[in-house]
């Protein structure tokens, strides 16, 4: 998705830290939902989700503090993206390892896609400081990506339909955040 200047009273550099930060809620919670999981059937993924959920936290982190300082507010669909974010990762922890990795890829991969081209727009509009805050995490999420896509994550067809119906509600609430 191109970035593109808003039309309404928030401006898109701020629409795209709250949507970022009600993002990053949405990962956390995948990420708690999947550990829990985990910690009963797969105890050799505690570890990397632990990792993951320790980056996701300071993710967020890092764009309420930015957030904070241009006086904004959370995005409308916060707590829809922890809803979301809890129930995609523990049905995906659900079908097993494969699901997990299935759901990383899908979820990061659109994610990382959207992080370039928002890069792209806050160049262009020389938003340092948000520039700086989204460029401080997408080697973090690369890394998440590529680690879903090396254990097979994109791999697996069976695992087609969930990773298209991870990737198009991950597409469609950064959308409905962005308007
Ligand atoms: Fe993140
Ligand atoms: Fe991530």
């Amino acid at each position: 998705m191109k970035y593109r200047d808003s039309s309404n009273s928030i401006d898109t550099p701020q629409k795209i830290l709250k949507v970022n930060h009600a993002g990053e809620f949405g990962a956390i919670n995948i990420y708690k939902s999947q550990l829990f999981v985990s910690k009963i059937f797969m105890r050799n993924l505690v570890p990397m989700l632990e990792d993951f959920l320790a980056d996701e936290q300071s993710h967020m982190d890092i764009f309420w503090e930015e957030i904070k300082y241009r006086n904004g507010l959370k995005c409308k669909s916060f707590w829809l993206c922890g809803l979301g974010g809890y129930f995609m990762g523990f049905i995906s922890a659900l079908l097993g390892e494969k699901g997990i990795m299935a759901c990383t890829w899908a979820v990061e991969s659109v994610v990382v896609n959207h992080l370039e081209n928002q890069l792209i727009y806050l160049a262009e509009k020389q938003d340092i400081q948000a520039y700086e805050a989204v460029s401080s995490i997408l080697e973090d999420e690369k890394n998440h990506r590529d680690t879903g896509f090396n254990n097979n994550g994109a791999g697996n067809f069976l695992y087609q339909p969930l990773r298209c119906i991870i990737s198009g509600f991950t597409e469609i609430i950064i959308r409905f955040g962005m308007r």
